[in-house]
């Protein structure tokens, strides 16, 4: 009877120093924290299929369907915009569409899924009354300190000129056959300062 008296203050000691303390809420992200890991998860998988890394693109899609996934969950709604039925509806089509690409390889379904994503963020945005917020292809690698560059290509050779760059190849061909085969590339340059000595 003692050890149960003496339990049960000790309990209740604890239960009113435990109240005492200020509870601490847990930290839960916002939605635009959501949005921002999710953009710069859409930036690296553009460079990751740019560069060919095929596999870091299967790993960024899964990132981003899990982060929108885990957003409708603490999300269902806000300010009044059903956020998880959106992203259902409009975005889950559009990541097995992306899905299937890289699974696939394919350049050609990579570009056109990856441009229906990014309509589908910017139809969210829309309409979520915030069509400020337009989400583009990048233009340049949104990070300096990661190489997204698959790993058995990492030494010294040039990445693949994949078809989404195929409007660069039509722009600056010269470079874009260099970036094909450096030997190309030499053999052009001896070819023209050849021409060139001949012509003196
Ligand atoms: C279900 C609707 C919905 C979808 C789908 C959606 N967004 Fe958003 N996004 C929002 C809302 C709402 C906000 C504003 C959040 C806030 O007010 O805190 C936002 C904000 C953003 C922001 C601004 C964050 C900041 O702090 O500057 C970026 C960037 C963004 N989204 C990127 C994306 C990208 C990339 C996609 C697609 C892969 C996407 N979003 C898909 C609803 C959506």
């Amino acid at each position: 009877m003692q050890r149960i008296v003496t339990v049960t203050i000790a309990l209740a000691a604890s239960v009113v120093s435990a109240a005492a303390q200020p509870a601490k809420k847990p930290y839960e992200p916002g939605l635009g924290e959501f949005m921002t890991a999710t953009q710069l998860r859409h930036a690296k998988l553009w460079f990751a299929v740019q560069r060919g890394n095929w596999d870091l693109a299967a790993f960024e899609v899964d990132e981003i369907k899990e982060g929108l996934q885990d957003a409708a969950g603490l999300f269902p709604t806000f300010e009044g915009i059903p956020v998880a039925q959106m992203i259902k509806t409009i975005i889950d089509p559009r990541i097995e569409a992306l899905e299937e690409a890289v699974k696939e390889k394919s350049n050609v379904k990579f570009i056109v899924a990856f441009d229906q994503l990014t309509n589908g963020c910017n139809s969210c945005h829309a309409a979520a009354n915030k069509p400020f917020i337009r989400i583009q292809r990048p233009t340049a690698p949104p990070l300096t300190n990661q190489n997204l560059r698959p790993r058995n290509r990492n030494r010294g050779s040039v990445a693949p000129l994949t078809p989404p760059f195929d409007d660069f190849a039509e722009h600056s061909p010269h470079l874009a056959l260099h970036l094909l085969d450096p030997r190309l590339e030499r053999r052009e340059i001896r070819r023209i300062s050849g021409a060139r000595h001949r012509a003196q």
